[in-house]
């Protein structure tokens, strides 16, 4: 096992958007960062990318919805450095659908990525940022504060990190681990490029999500990730921090 002084980031979800500006952020930041997803080839496309090549980043495919490929992950990074530092949990899936017509297999997805993927990597990553009072960081969504139309799967997903943040948060309390979330707005991301709206749906129940601010970038979201992981939010624990231009202030 190779011992290190250098602080040990855990990034899921690197290959694209938040996870990727996630990475850049924190190895900017001094860190050497484990990147996790299921792209291999974005994830492949991030190491070679010329921004980051002097930096330390290390790459693991890795589909977060599988309870051993999370631990056996997170075991290799941890054997490798002989330490972790912080966990940041950002995969993630989205989809619009009718509440009547989500599949079986659809709901399973879901759950599996959003909700399992986050537990998975935190039960594997924890003891580990025990030992060097590190810091996990959830994204959820405005979507796991408000009811919102035509995402009633993925609502719930995120609705539940919030609920498990503050559970593991609560659990961890009598250590020095700090553990949080963030709930984004709309981020300009493939995710909502890739994102289709039924064309059966009511337009005045989706409104309200729009916000008045537009989108933000997936740099903005990472920022914050960024500070919550830093010393200076050493009094910030169970916290879920929107970042969202305000959708949720009204
Ligand atoms: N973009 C938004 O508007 C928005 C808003 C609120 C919350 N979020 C949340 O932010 C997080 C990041 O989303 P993004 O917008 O950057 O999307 P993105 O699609 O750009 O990135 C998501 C990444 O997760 C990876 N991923 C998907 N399934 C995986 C799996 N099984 N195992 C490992 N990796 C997997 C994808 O390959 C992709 O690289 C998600 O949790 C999402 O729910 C996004």
């Amino acid at each position: 096992m190779t011992k290190t002084e250098t602080k040990i980031a855990v990034v899921t979800g690197a290959a694209s958007g938040i996870g990727k500006a996630t990475v850049i952020t924190l190895l900017e930041q001094g860190f050497r960062v484990s990147a996790l997803d299921i792209d291999t080839e974005g994830l492949e496309e991030l190491a070679h990318s010329p921004s980051i090549e002097k930096y330390e980043c290390d790459i693991y495919t890795t589909n977060v919805s599988s309870r051993n490929e999370c631990h056996t992950t997170i075991e290799k990074i941890f054997e490798m450095n002989g330490r972790i530092d912080v966990l940041a949990n950002v995969a993630g899936i989205a989809r619009s659908e009718h509440m009547t017509k989500v599949s079986e297999e659809s709901w399973n997805q879901m759950l599996g990525v959003n909700l399992s993927g986050v537990f998975w990597c935190s039960q594997a990553a924890i003891p580990h940022l025990i030992k060097t009072n590190g810091s996990l960081v959830n994204v959820a969504s405005c979507s796991g504060l408000m009811g919102q139309a035509y995402t009633v799967a993925y609502s719930a997903t995120k609705g539940a990190v919030i609920s498990m943040t503050k559970s593991m948060a609560m659990e961890y309390i009598k250590s020095n681990i700090r553990i949080n979330a963030v709930a984004p707005g709309s981020v300009n991301t493939k995710l909502v490029d890739n994102y289709s709206i039924p064309d059966d749906v009511d337009m005045n129940l989706i409104k309200p999500y729009m916000g008045f601010r537009g989108m933000a970038e997936p740099e903005e979201i990472a920022n914050v990730i960024s500070f919550l992981v830093s010393d200076d939010a050493r009094r910030i624990h169970g916290a879920v921090i929107t970042v969202d231009g305000g959708l949720t202030a009204g």
